[in-house]
């Protein structure tokens, strides 16, 4: 990785700018430290994909976008012409980036230069239909230093007459021609998210999809594409991440043509935006690179990119606290003195910040009621919730809260008040799932409510973090107080509404920090990542199978938003393993408890005491460092993952052994990403490590490898190293 990095360095010392525009063959080229990525004007005014891979650096190289003939009547030239942003229209058969339907019933679009503009890192292509004054601006900006690429598109409507899209997208990608192309993607469904799957790409379509107005535990916006000969740290690897947390679609396509191409952007499916005529849509923003560093340097590369360009603070952001959440201890029976009870027992070993869950508000006993009224429960708070925050910040912890604000209960007054708020088709039945209905946040009056509540609550009470939940997805989307025309809007508007009322929020209260959960991992994207600090990656909490979902979480996602606790066991499936795995499990994120602590033993709140200290102690090379999946818990006896810090004086080796067979050893452990030169200070947790050498040198340690004696079910280790 790093050998490949300063070989990288060179063409961008040669070029110098991220962006190169060529008159003479009128041919982009955009370039960061591992990719380049071209495109170009053909004669016939046609913008084209021109290459997508390995950094370039000269011009001159890069041939004209080419005229391509008709193969036969059946196969016109424009089914091999990989245009940039193809408009439905003319004889295309592929899946197009945009689709139009005039009010006269024309749907012809076909989209050729206008002008460009090259700002800095950004460039604008201007394209414009052949007859009408339909506008379209593809939105690039390069992240030379990050190996990012990030497009989008606007939407004008220039003509006189209204018009409805049906199909709006972010970007076309187009992969080097060429055969035995994979398709890596995340799936799964509540307590399973991101699940890791690969598979060949076949001639057809396969599509990756959000339907419910959330981003959803079924699918995750982020793909990856290699030759089929790539590996977790070897070969080339072609990525992509979406930021919409809505309904979202990414198609991949392999054509008669071979060629394979990623489309991304709004989903077709229900999909009818009214554009009046001076109005515009902006697509959601795409994110791509490339890597040749396997699937390994393309999270490592997204991982960085997420925590400088994207999150809230980037950079500057504070290290994640060790939080307490009082969810599987108590459910819905809070109330002052047992939170209270918690939040000492929690301070004690060391936790920072510590998060009231569901019940606190209106009628909240059970799920049948309350959500709507973010009042205090008067039973349960009788002073409100200032005794018990004051309480926690005299504990020297944060305060967080929890919230559902788009959401109402049938038995709340707010929805006694206003049964007109709910997504709905009238006269038809409504699916109330976990007895909630969902507000149509598109409309501007709920906007506005649920902003005002969030901004009351947090400017009454020292609230320093919201998490911020949603526990159904959109069904029956109607928006009825709207012409069946103007209806459909709700996808888009809804999930603006959403962003705007959360950006404002902290631009209100620049100190309060949000998690994002949506019945766990329904709402995480690069859309929502910009504006929240940490995620709640599933509600399951088991740590074996947890160990899967963050494999392939890490694929898309940084470690340091990837929220982890440790509960009380038998958890899912049955399943009990040892405190110190599931600490250790944990600790590979930004490490949460979220047991019953008044259940807990001496013995346990020892352990929890000494996991947290180490968590300090380490926690900035977790957060902030380059992962390493070493070994796979989908294909070995063993997972081990390990971090090395952005300077490199520190690396953890988090090891886990699922089930011994045979008495086996475990295998061998050889790191990566170490200075071969340099001497570790080594030390596992338990002392479970075979090499009893106190030192060893990155070479050592990369090409020997090192041994943990991990015996029985669920044993488990880490190993530190600091570098002398
Ligand atoms: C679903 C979340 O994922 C849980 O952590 C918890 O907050 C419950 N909702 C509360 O209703």
């Amino acid at each position: 990785m790093r050998r490949n990095a300063a070989l990288f360095l060179i063409p961008l010392a040669l070029s110098a700018q991220a962006i190169q525009y060529s008159e003479s063959s009128r041919v982009w080229l955009l370039t960061t430290r591992q990719s380049s990525y071209a495109v170009g004007i053909a004669a016939d005014g046609a913008v084209r994909h021109l290459y997508w891979g390995a950094p370039l650096w000269r011009m001159d190289d890069l041939p004209p976008a080419a005229a391509r003939r008709d193969l036969s009547s059946f196969d016109p030239r424009q089914m091999l012409e990989n245009e940039e942003f193809p408009g439905w229209g003319g004889p295309r058969y592929y899946e197009p980036a945009l689709k139009v339907t005039r009010e006269n019933g024309d749907r012809d679009l076909v989209l050729k230069y206008a002008s460009h503009r090259i700002q800095g890192n950004d460039l604008d292509i201007a394209l414009k239909d052949i007859r009408d004054d339909i506008q379209v601006t593809l939105h690039y900006t390069v992240y030379p230093e990050h190996g990012i690429l990030r497009r989008n598109a606007t939407i004008r409507n220039g003509t006189a007459h209204p018009l409805t899209i049906e199909s709006a997208q972010s970007a076309a990608w187009y992969l080097p021609p060429g055969d035995g192309y994979q398709l890596t993607y995340l799936t799964g469904r509540w307590a399973a998210e991101t699940q890791l799957n690969r598979e060949p790409i076949h001639e057809g379509m396969k599509v990756l999809e959000s339907r419910k107005g959330h981003t959803s535990h079924n699918f995750n916006p982020w793909f990856a594409i290699d030759r089929g000969d790539a590996g977790e740290e070897n070969g080339r690897v072609w990525f992509g991440a979406l930021a919409w947390s809505g309904n979202w679609r990414i198609t991949v396509e392999r054509t008669a043509y071979r060629q394979v191409r990623v489309t991304g952007g709004f989903n077709t499916f229900d999909f009818a935006y009214p554009l009046k005529p001076g109005e515009t849509l902006d697509t959601p923003l795409f994110y791509a690179g490339f890597s040749e560093s396997g699937f390994g340097g393309a999270s490592r590369t997204l991982h960085r990119f997420e925590r400088e360009e994207v999150l809230p603070g980037g950079k500057e952001s504070r290290l994640r606290p060790v939080l307490y959440n009082s969810w599987e201890a108590t459910t819905f029976n809070v109330n002052e003195a047992g939170q209270k009870e918690l939040a000492e027992k929690a301070a004690r070993l060391g936790v920072e910040l510590f998060v009231m869950d569901d019940g606190w508000f209106g009628k909240r006993n059970n799920d049948r009621a309350g959500l709507g009224d973010w009042f205090v429960n008067p039973q349960k708070f009788p002073q409100g919730l200032k005794g018990l925050i004051d309480h926690v910040n005299g504990l020297k912890m944060d305060f967080g809260l929890w919230v559902e604000p788009e959401m109402v209960n049938a038995d709340s007054d707010l929805y006694r008040q206003h049964p007109d708020w709910v997504i709905r088709f009238p006269d038809r039945p409504r699916s109330e799932l976990r007895n909630q209905m969902v507000l149509n946040l598109a409309r501007a009056d709920v906007k506005e409510y649920i902003f005002g509540v969030l901004d009351k609550l947090a400017g009454e009470y020292h609230i320093r973090y919201f998490k911020w939940d949603m526990n159904r997805a959109v069904s029956e989307p109607g928006w009825p107080e709207l012409a069946a025309t103007e209806q459909r809007k709700l996808w888009v508007d809804y999930v603006r509404n959403l962003y705007e009322i959360v950006d404002r929020l902290r631009a209100r209260h620049p100190q309060l920090e949000i998690e994002s959960c949506s019945g766990g991992g329904g709402r995480v994207d690069l859309g929502i990542l910009q504006r929240v600090d940490e995620v709640w990656p599933s509600d399951n909490t088991e740590a074996f199978d947890r160990l899967r979902i963050q494999e392939g979480f890490t694929q898309a996602y940084a470690p340091k938003i990837m929220s982890a606790w440790v509960t009380d066991v038998p958890n899912m499936n049955g399943r009990s393993t040892p405190l110190v795995f599931r600490f250790l499990t944990a600790m590979q994120g930004a490490l949460g408890i979220g047991a019953n602590l008044n259940r807990w033993t001496q013995q346990d709140s020892d352990v929890a005491t000494r996991m947290i200290a180490l968590y300090k102690r380490i926690r900035a090379t977790v957060q902030t460092g380059d992962l390493y999946r070493l070994s796979s818990p989908r294909t070995n006896d063993v997972t081990v993952n390990q971090y090395v810090s952005p300077d490199g004086k520190q690396s953890v080796l988090f090891a886990f052994r699922h089930s011994q067979e045979y008495n086996t050893a475990a295998p061998v452990i050889y790191l990566r990403g170490l200075d071969e030169r340099a001497l570790y200070r080594v030390e596992a947790v338990d002392g479970k490590l075979l090499d009893r050498q106190p030192q060893l040198s990155g070479a050592y340690l990369m090409r020997a490898g090192i041994n943990v004696n991990l015996r029985g079910d669920f044993d488990s280790t880490a190993v530190i190293l600091d570098r002398l």
